[in-house]
Formats: C-alpha cells, sequence, structure tokens
C-alpha cells in the first residue's frame, strides 16, 4: 500500500551537472524505487521562465534534464514523470493560490528579498529589474505541490522557506474553503554533502566550476585534471581535508575504496595518480548511464512521448481535484446547487490564534494567524520552545508596543494597524 506522496521538481534552466546528480537525482531515484512511496517527478519549465529569456535553452535542458532522469533509472511506469507545462490545471490552481497568499509574506522570500536589498545597496529602485514572476515564484511552487497533496519534498536547504510558504498557503484555503490540502514537509538530504567543484567552491553553475553529469569520457578526464589541488609533490602525505578531490570521490565510492585512498593520500600518492582514481571511479559509474543518456537525446520524440503519457496520468489527478477546488471557491456551474455555508464562519473568522511549532532546521517558531488564516506575525527561529513561548507572552502582555523592542525575534507580516489590531484581538481572546 502506498501512502506517502513524494514530489519534486528540477527547473530546466540549465545542464546537469555532478552536483545536481549527487545531491538531487541518484537519493531521488533510489527513493522511487521503495514500494511504500509514491512518487511525482516533474520539469519544471514554467519556472525556467523566471530565470531564463532564451526559448532554445529552455527547451535543450527541458530535453537534458529529461534524459538524465530516465538514464539514471527513473521509470515513468513506476512514477509519475511529467513536464509542468503539460498540466494546465498547475497555473489554474497558482491564482486561486495566490489569492489567499499573503503579500507581506512574499515580500519575505529569500531570492526576492536578495534582489531588493541588492538594489537598495547599490541605491536603485527597490525592485529594479524584478519580475513580478520572481515575486510570484513560491505561489507557483505551492500550486506544483498541492495539486497533489505530496507530504514529502525532497530539497535542498535553499527551498525549505519555499516549502514553509505552501504550508502557510495551504493552511490559508484550508482554513477559508474547507480541508483540501495536506500540509507538506521538506525531505532534506542531510547525509548527502554538498559537492565541491573544480575550484573547490561548492559546485554550482553560478560559480561556472561544474563537471556535466554526461560529457564524453575524454571530457571528463581533461576536466579532473583541472580539478585545484596543493602543491605537494609525490611521496609527501597530503591531507583529505579540505581536499576537493577526495570529497568527490567519497561522494562516488564505497567505504572500502575510500579507506584506500584515505591510506594513499597518507603515504603521499602524486596528485596526478588520484587524479587519474578519481577519473575511473567516476567513469565507472556513470558510463553505463552515459550510454543511455546518449541514445535517448538522440530520440527526442520519444521523450516527448514519455512525457506526455506522465501528463496524463498526472491530470487524472489534477482535473478532477481542480473542478472540486473551483467549486469550493465558487466558479461554479450558475445552477448547480450551492454548497451549504460553512456552520459558526462568524466565530471563526474573528479570533486570531498563535501557532507553535518546529522545523525541519530543528528550531521553534511561532507565528500569529488572524481570523481569515493569513500569518500577521512570524517569529524567526528559536533555540528552544522556552524562548519562543518566552516571546509569546510578552507579545501577549504588552501588544503591538513590543514589536520594536522585538525587531530581531518577530516580524510584522501586514500593515502596523492590521499587526496591532490582530495583536489586539488575540490577547482579547486569549
Ligand atoms: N524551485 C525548485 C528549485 O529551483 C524547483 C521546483 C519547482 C520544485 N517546483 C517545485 C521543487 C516543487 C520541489 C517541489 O530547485
Amino acid at each position: 500500500m502506498k501512502t506517502q506522496r513524494v514530489l519534486t521538481g528540477i527547473t530546466t534552466s540549465g545542464t546537469p551537472h555532478l552536483g545536481n546528480y549527487v545531491g538531487a537525482i541518484r537519493p531521488t531515484v533510489r527513493a522511487s524505487r521503495l514500494a511504500s512511496v509514491e512518487s511525482f517527478y516533474f520539469l519544471a519549465d514554467y519556472h525556467a521562465l523566471i530565470k531564463v529569456a532564451e526559448p532554445a535553452r529552455v527547451q535543450r535542458s527541458t530535453l537534458e534534464i529529461a534524459a538524465t532522469w530516465l538514464a539514471c533509472g527513473l521509470d515513468p511506469e513506476q512514477v509519475t514523470f511529467y513536464r509542468q507545462s503539460d498540466v494546465p490545471e498547475i497555473p489554474e490552481l497558482t491564482w486561486l493560490l495566490t489569492c489567499v497568499a499573503g503579500k507581506g509574506m512574499l515580500n519575505r522570500a529569500h531570492a526576492y528579498k536578495a534582489s531588493v536589498d541588492k538594489n537598495t545597496a547599490a541605491g536603485t529602485d527597490p525592485d529594479a529589474g524584478v519580475s513580478a514572476g520572481l515575486f510570484m515564484y513560491p505561489v507557483l511552487m505551492a500550486a506544483d505541490i498541492l495539486m497533489f497533496n505530496a507530504h514529502q519534498v525532497p530539497v535542498g536547504r535553499d527551498q525549505v522557506q519555499h516549502i514553509e510558504m505552501a504550508r502557510d498557503i495551504a493552511a490559508s484555503f484550508n482554513h477559508l474553503y474547507g480541508e483540501h490540502f495536506t500540509l507538506p514537509e521538506a525531505a532534506i538530504e542531510d547525509h548527502v554533502a554538498t559537492l565541491p567543484g573544480l575550484d573547490g567552491r561548492k559546485m554550482s553553475k553560478s560559480y561556472d566550476n561544474t563537471i556535466p553529469l554526461f560529457v564524453p569520457r575524454e571530457q571528463l578526464r581533461k576536466l579532473i585534471q583541472g580539478i585545484v589541488t596543493d602543491s605537494r609533490p609525490p611521496g609527501a602525505p597530503k591531507d583529505t581535508a579540505g581536499s576537493a578531490l577526495f570529497q568527490l570521490y567519497q561522494a562516488f565510492a564505497s567505504a572500502e575504496e575510500t579507506t584506500a585512498l584515505t591510506q594513499a593520500y597518507a603515504s603521499g600518492i602524486g596528485w596526478g595518480d588520484a587524479k587519474q582514481q578519481l577519473f575511473e571511479r567516476l567513469d565507472l559509474e556513470l558510463a553505463p548511464m552515459r550510454a543511455v543518456y546518449e541514445q535517448l537525446i538522440q530520440d527526442p520524440a520519444r521523450i516527448e512521448r514519455t512525457l506526455k503519457r506522465g501528463a496524463e496520468k498526472a491530470r487524472d489527478i489534477a482535473t478532477p481535484f481542480t473542478a472540486r477546488l473551483r467549486h469550493a471557491v465558487g466558479l461554479r456551474a450558475l445552477d448547480s446547487a450551492a454548497a451549504p455555508q460553512p456552520v459558526a464562519k462568524a466565530a471563526r473568522s474573528l479570533l486570531p490564534s498563535v501557532k507553535q511549532y518546529r522545523e525541519a532546521d530543528g528550531r521553534f517558531y511561532f507565528k500569529l494567524v488572524d481570523g481569515a488564516g493569513q500569518t500577521v506575525v512570524q517569529s524567526q527561529g528559536f533555540d528552544s520552545p522556552r524562548e519562543a513561548a518566552d516571546t509569546v507572552k510578552q507579545l501577549k502582555s504588552q501588544g503591538a508596543a513590543a514589536l520594536p523592542a522585538l525587531a530581531a525575534q518577530v516580524s510584522g507580516m501586514a500593515s502596523p494597524e492590521a499587526v496591532s489590531a490582530a495583536l489586539a484581538a488575540w490577547a482579547d481572546a486569549a
């Protein structure tokens, strides 16, 4: 019996590299083979448009990422594998969610805030060069996740805030329209170390230090020869700590192989030999998949068919679910019976409440949610539940007057008047 739904997407804006493989593709393909999970994997091509205005690159990246996933062993019969833009219900849901998402919450999204901070530092208009697409990114991502009621969303640390926002948006919608959405959780690949790139920094397209996953064998050898090392000569013992070469090896090798290389480092293996070992080890794992990848890339029509079949499966869920959501919000045939008014609507919509919770980062948070389900005050993470509770107490006794002194711990998510009003109503009710 499949009980857990797992869903993740990759933005189709580039060519997959070893870091994507080790950090995202390999673990998700492995997880998809577990009998107890129902998996949804998709190509986030609507998301790509936020970053890339080159149509040919979006198309090529979609082909490459689809071929990569399949070559790495994703079985489209066992999972639901699709392209985001083949499911028109997703942008429709994005609008329904947009109407319950707090703008204040979106103002705080890391990616948007980083652009604003950069502009502010440069003395330009805070929103210079920022598209509404970048601003709305978290809502589109929430629609991806909520459409399939995913429980677990495997992502990197940089995406955790987006999952929290999806939860927030889902809770607001559920509060207003009934229990339609599962609240998703981020599943962070904690044990997977981030892979270093050619220069020793994190492997990332933005540092231009990547090793593309499926470059031809000889090119792979050349790239590996270019990994930075120190200048110790052959015969001199080498340090494994901080060695990019060693970390790359470790991400592919067994425990025994890693121990053997540790010993070789201690007894002074030359960098040339160490690079040769790394190359052979990588190629051993990659070569069979590379052969499949090259075949797939030659046959885009076949991948297109696979994706279209995947979209049918996805829409078997998305189409009826969207119909239900449309009905729930009042987008209904005029001759259909109106749903009965929710009971106790008045009482429910008046009382704000504080919710305390723990995040995947292990820290303790709280938020004040108003009667309409909107987050009005949001805390930062606290080390202990006691610190969170003390801050809640302070807010309760002093109301909005406590906010300036607590600026580092909590922030208002709405206008100052709305925050004051919600704090006052909550203190009265509690
Ligand atoms: N934003 C994600 C990234 O850049 C990609 C993505 C889009 C995604 N929608 C998603 C990931 C839904 C998980 C779930 O990495």
